[in-house]
């Protein structure tokens, strides 16, 4: 006898999810207006894990009031998710905030995370259909046997793409894994702004209480 799930109707827990959030955050002529900003900023070339790629400064967050604001709606969009997550905290600010510009087609950027923060997040000012960000299965036993599946779905994927939206934030853990691909396509216009965000909280566990 062969049972189907579907007649089981078991419950299914899904467990320690990582959480991706996917927003629309800025308008087309917001999009425009912080391209053009970016302009008048110094840029420097990157390495090869991450190439052909200019970046700004990362205290982009504390240049200037333009940037200073848009800061600050990425700490309101963020305040709104640890609510949703449920997280007791005094605050949130950010501790790095930068623009990433590809220089050339190929641009691509290596398998990363965030270190030293709590949250990432990504503002997509300008891309095309190759300018996704891929997440990667955080768990490393996944690689312990990886037999085929007859179709991809949520569950059994070990990689998702985020589909570009321009004026989109995607907000993230910052250990989650993700890189970006050219996929054979010209990804030269992609332009983003990224994020690094940390909670000021007060932790009275015992054996593992902290105040930062
Ligand atoms: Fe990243």
């Amino acid at each position: 006898m062969r049972f189907i799930v579907s007649e089981l109707k078991p419950h299914i827990y899904e467990l320690f999810p990582s959480l991706v959030y996917h927003t629309p955050f800025l308008t087309k002529d917001e999009c425009e207006m912080y391209t053009k900003c970016l302009d008048d900023i110094e840029k420097e070339s990157l390495p090869c894990s991450q190439r052909p790629l200019y970046q700004t400064t990362d205290k982009l967050h504390l240049l200037n009031n333009t940037w200073k604001e848009l800061s600050n709606k990425v700490i309101d969009v963020i305040n709104s998710i640890a609510d949703h997550q449920h997280m007791i905290r005094d605050s949130l600010y950010n501790t790095n905030m930068w623009a990433n510009i590809a220089a050339g087609p190929g641009y691509f950027h290596e398998l990363h995370s965030h270190p030293n923060c709590f949250f990432s997040s990504i503002i997509y000012l300008r891309g095309n259909e190759s300018s996704k960000t891929i997440f990667h299965d955080p768990r490393a036993q996944i690689k312990v046997l990886r037999p085929d599946y007859s179709e991809p779905t949520r569950l059994n994927t070990t990689a998702f793409k985020l589909p570009f939206k321009e004026g989109s934030i995607s907000i993230f853990p910052a250990w989650l894994t993700h890189t970006v691909l050219s996929e054979g396509n010209d990804n030269s216009d992609r332009i983003t702004i990224t994020c690094n965000t940390m909670p000021h909280f007060e932790s009275n566990k015992r054996t593992s209480n902290l105040k930062i």
